[in-house]
C-alpha cells in the first residue's frame, strides 16, 4: 500500500479502516483485529464514535508496535466549544492506551475551532500530536482559519464518494497543501445504492472485484486517503484487496460522472450536534 506525504513531513497510509458506528466492546475489538490481521496500518476513530476503549485494546493485543501504526482520533464539537481541548486530548490517549495520535482533527467546524486549532498548534510541539488537521471544514471555513492559525491543516477529512464528489472543495484543498481523507467514501450506512449503481457494477464485473473494491480503488487513483469501514471479517478483508487491478483513465471518469451532489451526512453549514 501507498503512503502519501503529508504537509508535515509525516507518512500516512492511504487505506485507513474506520469505525464509524462500530459498537465499542466486542464488535470494535474483532473489527480492528480483523483489520490489523489484514494488513491495515491506519485506524480512524473519534471521541464522538465512543469506542476510543476498544480500538485502544485491539491495537495492544495485536502486539503490532505502536509506531507500525497510524492513529487518528478527533477533538468533539462540545469539547471545541468548551474550549477544552487539551483535556479532550488526554481523555482519548487514555482511552486509546497510547501517549500521542499521528493525527487529531477537528470534527466539525463550530464556534471556538480557532481556539481549538491554536490549543493542537501546541500539542503538537508538545508531541502528544504528530499531525494536525480539520474535519468537515468548508472552503470558507479554511480561509477563515488561515487568518489566525500558524500552521496548515495537514488533512481535511471530508465526505466524498461517486455520488458526491466534493470536487471544488478537494482542489481547493489541494492547492492549499492540505491531503484529503474521504469519510463515507463507500457512500456510507444509509442507502446501498452506489454499491447497486450499475456503472460501478459494469466495472467491478470486468475485474471480478466488487462495487466497494472498484469505488476503493477509485479513490486511491484519485490521491485521497480513504477510509471504509465494515464490522465484517470478509468485508474488511476485500476492502484492503485493491492492489492487483487498476481501472483505465476513462472508467475512473465514469465513476466521477455519476456525481449528483448528494450528501449521505450533514452539511457542514447546518448540522445541529
Ligand atoms: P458493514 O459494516 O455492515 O459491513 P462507508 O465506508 O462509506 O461508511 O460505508 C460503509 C457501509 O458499507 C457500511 O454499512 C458497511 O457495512 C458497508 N460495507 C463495507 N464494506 C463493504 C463491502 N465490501 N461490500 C458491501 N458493503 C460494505
Amino acid at each position: 500500500m501507498k503512503n502519501i506525504r503529508l504537509n508535515d513531513g509525516h507518512e500516512i497510509p492511504q487505506i485507513g479502516f474506520g469505525v464509524f458506528r462500530t459498537r465499542d466492546g466486542e464488535e470494535c475489538l474483532n473489527a480492528v483485529k480483523w483489520a490489523l490481521e489484514a494488513g491495515y496500518r491506519h485506524i480512524d476513530t473519534a471521541k464522538a464514535y465512543e469506542n476510543e476503549g476498544s480500538v485502544g485494546k485491539a491495537i495492544r493485543e495485536s502486539g503490532i508496535p505502536r509506531e507500525e501504526i497510524f492513529l487518528t482520533t478527533k477533538l468533539w464539537n462540545a469539547d471545541t466549544r468548551a474550549k477544552n481541548c487539551r483535556e479532550a486530548l488526554e481523555r482519548s490517549l487514555d482511552l486509546l492506551q497510547t501517549d500521542y495520535v499521528d493525527l487529531y482533527l477537528i470534527h466539525w467546524p463550530t464556534e471556538n475551532r480557532e481556539i481549538a486549532w491554536a490549543d493542537m498548534e501546541e500539542l503538537q510541539a508538545e508531541g502528544k500530536i504528530r499531525s494536525i488537521g480539520v474535519s468537515n471544514f468548508m472552503v470558507h471555513h479554511l480561509q477563515e482559519l488561515s487568518k489566525t492559525a500558524k500552521i496548515v491543516p495537514a488533512v481535511n477529512q471530508i465526505e466524498s464518494h461517486p455520488y458526491f464528489n466534493n470536487r471544488n472543495l478537494i482542489d481547493y484543498c489541494r492547492e492549499k497543501g492540505s491531503t484529503v481523507e474521504a469519510w463515507s467514501p463507500l457512500g456510507g450506512s444509509r442507502t446501498t445504492s452506489i454499491r447497486d449503481d450499475e456503472t460501478i457494477n459494469m466495472i467491478a464485473k470486468k475485474y471480478n472485484k466488487s462495487a466497494a473494491q472498484v469505488i476503493i480503488r477509485w479513490h486511491l487513483q484519485r490521491d485521497i486517503v480513504v477510509l471504509p469501514k465494515s464490522v465484517h471479517e470478509d468485508r474488511i478483508y476485500q476492502n484492503i484487496d485493491v492492489f492487483d487491478f487498476e481501472l483505465t483513465a476513462e472508467e475512473c471518469e465514469m465513476i466521477a460522472a455519476l456525481d449528483r451532489g448528494a450528501r449521505v451526512g450533514s452539511h457542514p453549514d447546518h448540522f445541529n450536534f
